[in-house]
């Protein structure tokens, strides 16, 4: 029987720079690992419904290879604590806000929710717990700066994915 893909989304405050940048860039070093897994990403905000990724995001982006153009944004609902098994917030804030969301929507289920939190750097050994900082006000290195972060988080946490004796049914699909 086919298994489940782990499920991971990645959250920052709007989702049209940050976490799509880092959506993109974990589905991308994921496919190379052959890992199955899912990756989705969304906002604590709503400030940018449906909106495509910031056209700075895109641009400096596309310069290193990354296609954000399909990506729309949305906002965390209350389901997805139910769904995914891995959140990574972006920055302190975004996983203070995640905390409390997912604490409000327990005291009103019944089943244990799933989901577990941590930063995006949690396993970067070079920007080591390390918020990714909010580019929006920034400019062109600020962009940059995301995805050298986002590249370098994501290697670490597939590192960290492949290393995992309890997750081996993500593990190398193609090669069982
Ligand atoms: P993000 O950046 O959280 O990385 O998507 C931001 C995008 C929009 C706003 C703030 C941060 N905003 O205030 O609209």
């Amino acid at each position: 029987m086919a298994q489940l893909p782990y499920r991971v989304l990645c959250v920052c405050l709007g989702n049209i720079c940050r976490s799509p940048t880092a959506e993109v860039i974990l589905k991308h070093y994921i496919r190379q690992a052959g890992l199955n897994i899912d990756v989705d990403s969304a906002g604590t905000s709503n400030y940018h419904p449906n909106k495509a990724a910031d056209s700075r995001s895109q641009k400096f982006a596309r310069i290193k290879g990354y296609d954000l153009s399909a990506l729309r944004a949305r906002q965390v609902v209350a389901t997805d604590f139910e769904q995914f098994d891995l959140i990574l917030a972006m920055d302190h804030s975004n996983l203070n806000d995640l905390q409390a969301l997912m604490q409000r929507h327990q005291s009103m289920v019944e089943m244990p929710l799933k989901a577990t939190f941590a930063l995006m750097s949690q396993y970067d050994s070079v920007y080591p717990q390390q918020a990714v900082p909010d580019p929006y006000y920034g400019d062109k290195k600020d962009f940059e700066r995301v995805i050298e972060q986002c590249e370098s988080a994501a290697q670490a946490w597939v590192k960290h994915w492949l290393s995992r004796e309890d997750l081996q049914h993500i593990q190398n699909q193609q090669k069982r």
